[in-house]
């Protein structure tokens, strides 16, 4: 990457996913570049990502997938660059990938493979990259950025911020770009954790005692159902079903579980008729794990007696009861453990065609700092690489 220079056409923020798709981007426009981070490698997140392997996109990464304040803001970015997009420049460089399930795409090698081709994409004589400095202070006047960090000062025509939330504090993650939105005037939409496991307290809390146990479920929270696995943690509720439907909670919502997603209408009935000496416990623990199975039944009824001796009534309420498990947590376990931060700056604020600023010309806020949230499954990585490339197009 080149030598320091104090004038660029552009000055990004943020060496993540987002902030490196632009910066590749805007480089090969031919527009001078500098890329700042504060941490000491560039694209973090994308090496612990998917388990070191970077579920990079996702094949069903469409609009409705994304949860923001307003759910058109996310169409022209995504639809300008998509994933078929990424995965052509993944294939390009030559890095094995396979689906993994739900459309996910994982590399077959390793996520570094990912961050080094991002850097690969940034032409040398236009991007430089500058790591391991903090951000002290921004202006902006006569049409121009200036920018201290560390003990430097650059100027530029145009500012990204591409700082991502503060979802995982201990690895640098902060709420830089807020500050900066609200400095320029900017209204941020209130951050939340989000893909986030959940906690449990009350009476739930006796359901912490089957920590590791995990089953198949339909999780709902409101009109919003994920069909996935469910993970009963020391401290509440994991797996990929919850940390879905956590985007989509709030607290005081109950989150309701179908313990029988592929149950028919009546089936306590019709098992009552074909093996009326069965108790609950063993017939429920042949469609879930056992202790799973047991604790249920042990909150339907103090006794079980052979479903051949159970009411009609009372087997359609225990179906019922374990199709609409309904928990409430207490809370989530917040910015330490959530994959992303929903929530952010105001879509209302930004052109969804290139990401800049309504009000304060040649500024723009890119990536996950922005209200645009994904699903988990890649859809994260692809906001990132859309809307990365959108204000690459112009910086
Ligand atoms: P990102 O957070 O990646 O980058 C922001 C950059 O800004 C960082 O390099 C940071 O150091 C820097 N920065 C922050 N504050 C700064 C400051 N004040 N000054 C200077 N620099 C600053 N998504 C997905 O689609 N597939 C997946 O497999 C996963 N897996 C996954 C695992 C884990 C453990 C986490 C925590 C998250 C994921 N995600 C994911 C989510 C995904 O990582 C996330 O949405 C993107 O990395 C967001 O990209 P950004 O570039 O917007 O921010």
């Amino acid at each position: 990457m080149t030598a320091h220079i104090s004038q660029y056409d552009t000055i990004i923020i943020g060496a993540g996913g987002a902030g490196l798709m632009c910066a590749a981007v805007a480089g090969q426009r031919g527009r001078s570049v500098l890329l700042i981070d504060h941490a000491d490698k560039p694209g973090k997140k994308i090496l612990i990502s998917g388990g070191g392997r970077c579920n990079f996109t996702n094949l069903q990464a469409i609009p409705e997938r994304f949860l923001s304040a307003n759910r058109h803001f996310m169409k022209s970015a995504l639809s300008r660059y998509d994933q078929h997009d990424f995965i052509a420049m993944v294939d390009r460089h030559g890095i094995a990938w396979h689906e993994k399930t739900l459309g996910q795409l994982f590399c077959d090698g390793s996520a570094k493979q990912i961050v080094a081709m991002l850097m690969d994409e940034c032409p040398d004589d236009r991007v430089t990259l500058s790591l391991g400095a903090a951000i002290r202070d921004i202006r902006h006047s006569d049409g121009r950025f200036t920018v201290d960090y560390g003990d430097t000062t650059v100027t530029a025509a145009s500012l990204v911020i591409a700082t991502g939330g503060p979802s995982i504090p201990k690895m640098g993650a902060t709420g830089f770009a807020y500050d900066v939105a609200r400095q320029f005037g900017l209204k941020v939409v209130e951050p939340r954790p989000a893909l986030v496991p959940l906690t449990l307290g009350g009476e739930d809390v006796l359901f912490r005692e089957l920590s590791g146990v995990s089953a198949p479920v339909i999780a709902r929270c409101g009109k919003t159902a994920f069909r996935e696995a469910a993970l009963f943690t020391h401290k509440g509720l994991s797996g990929p079903a919850i940390l879905q439907i956590s985007s989509y909670w709030r607290k005081g919502d109950a989150v309701q579980i179908d313990f029988l997603p592929d149950s028919a209408e009546d089936w306590l009935i019709s098992a009552k008729q074909e093996h009326p000496r069965q108790h609950l416990p063993g017939l429920l623990g042949q469609h879930l794990p056992q202790r799973l199975s047991d604790a249920l039944c042990g909150r339907l009824s103090e006794r079980t007696a052979p479903l051949g001796e159970c009411k009609d009534a009372q087997l359609r309420d225990w179906q019922r009861q374990l199709s609409d498990w309904r928990f409430v947590p207490n809370g989530s376990e917040g910015y330490a453990k959530a994959e992303v931060t929903a929530g952010g700056v105001s879509t209302a604020e930004l052109s969804s065609k290139t990401m800049e600023a309504k009000k304060v010309s040649s500024l723009y806020f890119i990536g996950e700092g922005v209200d645009v949230t994904g699903w988990l499954g890649g859809y994260n990585f692809q906001w990132a690489w859309s809307s990365g490339w959108a204000a690459g197009q112009v910086v």
